[in-house]
């Protein structure tokens, strides 16, 4: 017993969803780093933002310079980070958002455990699945370099596993595609999902 009770209040999920007249998700995008994720994420976000819909972007690199700055890339790290922005996530989708979320999240459990933390009609996966070689040339933030020659440990890809997704609604290879193309493909999932 931890003697704690849930609170119930008057203005709930459904009442902000009327009153901004669309629905709030979960839209979660996992991915080798330099896959796209970050990129893609924003893109999607500008076109919701110009239709009117209400909208904030979860990222990585930015939660992990606050929020969680006291992980690290260990395997229980990787969940603890990965638990907190489900749960931040769900709040801000109780809060009416339509919110994004981008990871590496090589993990299925924790991915698994944010589609538990959020209910599976409130949670859309989005495989951004550029793979490694791709991601290796592409190199944006100089990190593979370093990876490859032991100044990372863990890194994701090098010397940390990523686990392929296996119910993701949406995969997306981004190799030799132009953005807009990918763009369309994923804003025609969530569209879907608005009303
Ligand atoms: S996750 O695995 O816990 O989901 P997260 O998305 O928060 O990772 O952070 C990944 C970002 O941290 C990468 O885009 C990269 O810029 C940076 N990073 C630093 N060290 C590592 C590492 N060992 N493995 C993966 N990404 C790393």
């Amino acid at each position: 017993m931890n003697n704690l009770t849930k609170q119930f209040f008057s203005i709930d999920r459904n009442q902000r969803i009327a009153s901004n007249g669309h629905n709030s998700f979960l839209i979660w995008f996992t991915g080798l780093s330099g896959s796209g994720k970050s990129t893609l994420a924003n893109l999607l976000e500008v076109e919701l933002h110009k239709k009117g819909i209400k909208t904030f972007l979860l990222d990585g690199d930015n939660m992990r310079l606050g929020l969680n700055k006291d992980l690290g890339f260990s395997e229980n790290d990787r969940g603890e980070n990965i638990r907190r922005i489900g749960e931040v996530g769900n709040l801000m989708v109780d809060a009416g958002l339509v919110t994004l979320a981008a990871f590496v999240s090589p993990f299925e459990k924790d991915r698994e455990m944010v589609r538990n933390i959020l209910g599976k009609e409130k949670y859309i996966e989005i495989y951004v699945s550029t793979p490694l070689e791709e991601c290796i040339t592409r190199d944006v933030k100089g990190l593979y370099k370093k990876a490859l020659k032991g100044e990372i440990t863990d890194f994701t890809g090098v010397s940390s596993p990523y686990e392929s997704p296996t119910k993701a609604d949406l995969t997306i290879d981004t190799t030799g595609k132009e953005l807009s193309e990918c763009l369309e493909a994923i804003l025609a999932v969530v569209l879907q999902k608005l009303n």
